[in-house]
């Protein structure tokens, strides 16, 4: 007899016989009957015991407790009572035979019940956690937004090629990880923060279309959107404009996101780094809602407040966020998102708030009764609304409110539920300057290629010099980054010198592709995705852990495998590595 699904059984199986192979999820004896809620990847059934007519079952099902496995021949009937909360609520399977397959120890915490689990044990028993329906769903879920990348990409005439796991570095800004060479002793692998180089390499090879779901790794700070390692869907095309990505990642959203019931609205709106960094303080802009910063630095030029009139005068910005409806907020809330502005590095935050009359200013005397009226018709700040200020350099005023935008959201409920805002980041930078050790670093990485436009500044003042990069953002989480590249090996090389990357050092550690360049390389460009991101997002969860089969904590261990590990001095031996202990 062929199998059948626990989840799939209706109204329409009432009469059949049936078989089912599963887990017991839970075991009741009720009034001399036993009932067992059996569950499979594709849901829960409930199957009744009779003793009067199968005592022998009774027996066989005797000892049977929670995650058993089993196997139950029966007859779908139609349940006496409709349980409505559960998908098969409207039948139950009445047993005929019936065996254990598996028993099973009880569990290190119960499944129904695993909120009070710590997440330590819960990611030890990886594999029982991954029986909880949320986690199944999820899993699905990533396996159907997969197929479907796959398919898509298919049909738009891209070649999935695998590339190389055993690499030479390739700066994407992360520290590596290294396996050693045992054949050349003292010499390293590094694994692929990303194929970006190989991609390249394959549009020089005439390959066109390239895409991969391709496995990254990187050494870096681990946060609920970070894993060490992760999932890119990875694409490079020959020819491109920067309009052939968007439409590409646009046309691939539009058949994704229906998997989980969401049409986005394409195209996709287009915010320029610039942009998004004074109206949200983020490159990432999260426009569910509103609250955008608002520049006031100009308005309060020649001000009589010091604060305000120092910081304008001397190149400094004065932004503001307003809360409607914040003028009653509580000296305690005040104080507390004071607090967060000053760990972000502002010197405080001011308010001007108006509350039965004229507006009212934190700083008494600050400003003078005219200013404060408009400075409030400026921001909009009416009867009952507060507005924040902050002044000093926009580098620090901008992140800072962008995030204190973003808790405030948080604490004041401004997101909406069910909106999907996608945006389009464009000209970001090409470099960024890095203070600590005086040198610029790439935005993005070394191989994006700068916009023609500012090609005259690239030596003279690199700072102002745009990329031809994008970024696409999904309600405040960069989902993906890409750039049309460098094709000529004389701009690449000067891109490397102003990174302070040696003529030696650049053929050292990037001359196969400074030689690749020379042999007819296409214009080319593309895009990375990450994939887990992707799926959180689409699963509405909070954390990669959640669509990850088996994550890392943020120690970037594995608690499972307990790896990371030691091993054998004898391999050790083998590889010629000597340690040293701390
Ligand atoms: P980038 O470094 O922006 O670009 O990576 C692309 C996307 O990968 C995801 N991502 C991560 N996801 C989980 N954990 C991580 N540690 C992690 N790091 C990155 C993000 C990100 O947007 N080679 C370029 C792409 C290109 O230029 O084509 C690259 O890797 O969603």
């Amino acid at each position: 007899m062929k199998r059948t699904w626990a989840g799939t059984l209706g109204r329409a199986q009432i009469g059949e016989q049936i078989l089912l192979k599963g887990w017991v999820q839970r075991r009741r004896d009720l009034g001399g009957l036993l009932f067992l809620d059996l569950r499979d990847r594709s849901g829960v059934a409930q199957v009744v015991v009779r003793p009067e007519d199968h005592p022998e079952i009774v027996e066989a099902l005797a000892a049977v407790r929670a995650e058993w496995v089993v196997e139950v021949e029966g007859e779908v009937l139609a349940r006496e009572s409709v349980n409505p909360k559960m998908p098969t609520g409207e039948i139950e399977v009445v047993a005929t035979r019936a065996v254990v397959l598996a028993h099973s120890d009880a569990l290190p915490y119960a499944l129904d019940g695993h909120a009070e689990a710590s997440e330590e044990t819960r990611l030890k028993y990886r594999y029982l956690e991954l029986r909880r329906p949320e986690l199944q769903r999820n899993l699905i879920l990533r396996h159907r937004v997969t197929q479907e990348a796959r398919r898509y990409f298919d049909e738009q005439g891209f070649l999935e090629v695998e590339t190389p796991i055993l690499t030479r570095s390739t700066p994407e800004g992360a520290r590596d990880y290294l396996v050693p060479s045992r054949v050349h002793a003292g010499e390293f692998y590094a694994l692929p923060q990303s194929p970006q180089l190989f991609k390249q390499l394959l549009m020089i090879s005439g390959f066109e279309r390239y895409v991969q779901i391709a496995r990254c790794f990187r050494d870096e700070d681990l946060r609920a959107d970070r894993q060490p390692e992760f999932t890119q869907i990875d694409l490079e095309l020959s020819f491109p404009t920067e309009e052939t990505v968007y439409e590409l990642i646009e046309g691939l959203f539009a058949r994704i996101f229906p998997i989980v019931g969401v049409e986005p609205a394409t195209p996709f709106r287009r915010m320029s780094y610039a942009e998004a960094m004074e109206k949200y303080g983020v490159d990432r802009p999260d426009l569910r809602f509103g609250a955008e910063i608002r520049d006031v630095t100009a308005d309060v030029r020649g001000s009589s407040f010091r604060v305000f009139e120092k910081t304008s005068s001397e190149g400094g910005v004065v932004r503001a966020l307003v809360v409607p409806g914040g003028a009653a907020t509580s000296r305690s809330k005040l104080d507390g998102w004071n607090d967060f502005a000053k760990k972000l590095g502002l010197p405080g935050l001011l308010h001007l708030k108006r509350q039965g009359g004229e507006p009212v200013f934190s700083v008494r005397e600050g400003l003078s009764a005219a200013e404060r009226t408009r400075l409030a018709e400026g921001l909009g700040v009416g009867e009952g609304d507060l507005a924040l200020l902050a002044a000093g350099a926009a580098a620090t005023v901008a992140p800072a409110l962008g995030a204190l935008r973003l808790e405030l959201a948080r604490q004041l409920g401004w997101i909406p539920e069910n909106r999907w805002e996608f945006v389009w980041i464009t000209d970001f930078p090409l470099f960024e300057w890095h203070p600590d050790d005086g040198r610029w670093y790439s935005t993005h990485h070394p191989f994006t290629s700068p916009d023609p436009r500012d090609l005259d500044r690239l030596d003279s003042d690199p700072g102002s010099v745009r990329a031809r990069a994008y970024d696409v953002v999904l309600n405040g989480t960069e989902l993906g980054g890409g750039s049309i590249r460098i094709h000529e090996p004389r701009l690449q090389s000067q891109v490397f010198r102003i990174l302070g990357i040696g003529e030696e050092e650049a053929r050292q550690r990037f001359g196969f592709l400074l030689d690749a360049l020379r042999f007819g390389a296409p214009p080319h460009g593309g895009l990375a995705l990450g994939l887990d991101r992707l799926v959180m997002l689409m699963a509405g969860v909070a954390s990669l852990r959640d669509v990850i089969a088996f994550p890392k904590t943020a120690s970037a261990t594995d608690l499972m495998t307990e790896a990371p590990s030691e091993v054998d001095p004898r391999q050790l031996e083998e590889l010629a590595i000597a340690l040293r202990r701390k």
